[in-house]
């Protein structure tokens, strides 16, 4: 068995469904020491379980002391912190024109100001890692949704573009540290947040023939593109939008 991940420890948020549970499930395999994150009210506790390697955290991301939390969780339980997985999200339609400024603030709140709340309060230990191994790792989940849109996702299409911004910025500060940050743009993936779209044959129809591979992603497909960014096989990557979309954004 290879253990890309052999010795890490990885914070993984939304990883109670998913491309967040699957990629707990895949770096456990690889080695790592997995705090799996994700809302009190899903299914964190049992999500993972039968894996000892993964340990479970339920908290609300957007909490303001829960990116203090999240890090001293890992720092206890596990000691250190090599990789973080920001990966929770939310999504939502609403006409700009009709959109409230509560969906606007929740999917930003957990799309994007989350992920900077905690890769902040994971900068530390990061770097206190990275002064050991000569590496830490930041991967974040965005969406080819940071680059297209659809009706209805004024707000997720920012704050998904917000993601890449941020994670390019974050890069640029942390790389003389050892320390990179690179985004996933996933394309039409069945998971909890799209099931009952793709659930739809219909529908199933139209997003499997558009994608250049005609089919939908699974969790597994995105979870893979995770752990090479997390691995030391990206140690020269940093500041990257990795597309992992089938092809669905090749053509206009
Ligand atoms: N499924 C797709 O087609 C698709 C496409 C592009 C991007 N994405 C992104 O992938 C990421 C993972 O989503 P998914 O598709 O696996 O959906 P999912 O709904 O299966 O998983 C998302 C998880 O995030 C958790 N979460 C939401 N808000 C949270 C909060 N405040 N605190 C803690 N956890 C919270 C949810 O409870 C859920 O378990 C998201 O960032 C999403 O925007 C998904």
């Amino acid at each position: 068995m290879s253990a890309r991940l052999a010795g890490k420890v990885a914070i993984v948020t939304g990883a109670a469904s998913g491309i967040g549970q699957a990629s707990a499930r895949l770096f456990a395999e690889e080695g790592a020491q997995v705090l799996a994150v994700d809302r009190p009210e899903s299914a964190i506790a049992t999500a993972n379980q039968g894996v000892p390697a993964i340990v479970p955290l339920g908290i609300d991301i957007t909490g303001d002391d829960a990116p203090a939390k999240i890090v001293a969780a890992a720092l206890e339980r596990f000691g250190h912190l090599d990789i973080v997985f920001n990966n929770a999200g939310v999504s939502g339609r609403a006409f700009a024109e009709e959109m409230t400024d509560e969906h606007w603030d929740r999917v930003n709140n957990v799309n994007v100001r989350a992920v900077f709340r905690i890769s902040r309060a994971a900068i530390p230990a990061l770097k206190e890692r990275a002064r050991v191994t000569g590496r830490g790792r930041i991967v974040n989940t965005a969406s080819v949704m940071a680059f297209d849109t659809d009706f209805g996702l004024s707000a997720y299409c920012a704050s998904k573009a917000g993601v890449g911004g941020l994670t390019r910025t974050l890069a640029l500060e942390l790389g003389k540290f050892g320390i990179t940050a690179n985004y996933i743009c996933p394309g039409a993936i069945y998971t909890g947040m799209t099931r009952n779209g793709f659930d739809d044959p219909e529908i199933r129809a139209v997003w499997e023939k558009k994608a250049a591979l005609r089919r939908l992603g699974q969790p597994i497909d995105i979870a893979r593109g995770a752990l090479m960014l997390a691995s030391d096989d990206a140690d020269f990557i940093t500041g990257h939008e990795l597309v992992v979309d089938g092809g669905l954004t090749l053509r206009t």
